[in-house]
């Protein structure tokens, strides 16, 4: 089956059987490897990509579903690790295996993208993503921190969502759903964090 398809703002056309998760036609067909596969049923988040300016878990999108769709993937946000989340994911050494990241960082940006200044529900409830390094908090602190960038960069744009969404909302999108244990309760009750913290003096994987 001939599926076309906008990927990364570049229109493709691949010739895959229809049932073909979304995942292998990037990761195997286009060669789009920043795209990780985890569990394999729509729970850990890692498989995340923007299909339609939503986040989509696409190991569970059969790429019949998504034809024609405009797909962002983690290549999508910027060719040299510049985008404001990228950035703040840099800066706050956020990944320790890394292997969730760049489902974790596609969720963030969409996050972003419809919330500019999201408090810390807006990111617990938005980030369903699975990290079993635990990177929760320095997740949680990067968001904030690619806010802040992406305000104080364009005072009254909006924050990173006036920067470039590759589409709208809506499509054939498979989004959020998996939780996981993280951190979770307000700034009053949960106290400073030193994120950056050796391990051994205390926690792991702070
Ligand atoms: S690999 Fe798709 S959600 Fe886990
Ligand atoms: S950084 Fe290792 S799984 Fe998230």
């Amino acid at each position: 089956m001939m599926v076309n398809l906008t990927v990364n703002g570049e229109p493709r056309t691949v010739d895959v059987q229809p049932d073909m998760p979304l995942l292998w036609v990037l990761r195997d067909v286009l060669d789009l490897k920043g795209t990780k596969f985890g569990c394999g049923v729509a729970q850990c988040g890692a498989c995340t990509v923007h299909v339609n300016g939503s986040p989509t878990r696409t190991c569970v999108l059969p790429v019949s579903a998504a034809a024609g769709a405009d797909v962002r993937t983690i290549e999508g946000l910027s060719e040299d690790g510049s985008h404001p989340v990228q950035r703040a994911w840099q800066e706050l050494d956020v990944p320790q295996c890394g292997y969730c990241q760049s489902g974790q960082i596609m969720t963030a940006v969409s996050l972003l993208e419809r919330t500019p200044n999201p408090s810390d529900e807006d990111i617990d409830a938005a980030m369903g993503n699975l990290c079993r390094c635990g990177t929760y908090l320095r997740i949680r602190q990067a968001i904030h921190a690619a806010a802040k960038q992406a305000t104080d960069a364009a005072p009254g744009s909006g924050g990173i969502g006036a920067t470039g969404s590759s589409g709208g909302p809506g499509g054939p999108g498979v989004s959020g759903g998996a939780t996981g244990s993280r951190a979770t309760g307000s700034p009053a009750t949960r106290g400073p964090v030193d994120y950056r913290r050796p391990v051994g003096s205390g926690d792991i994987n702070p």
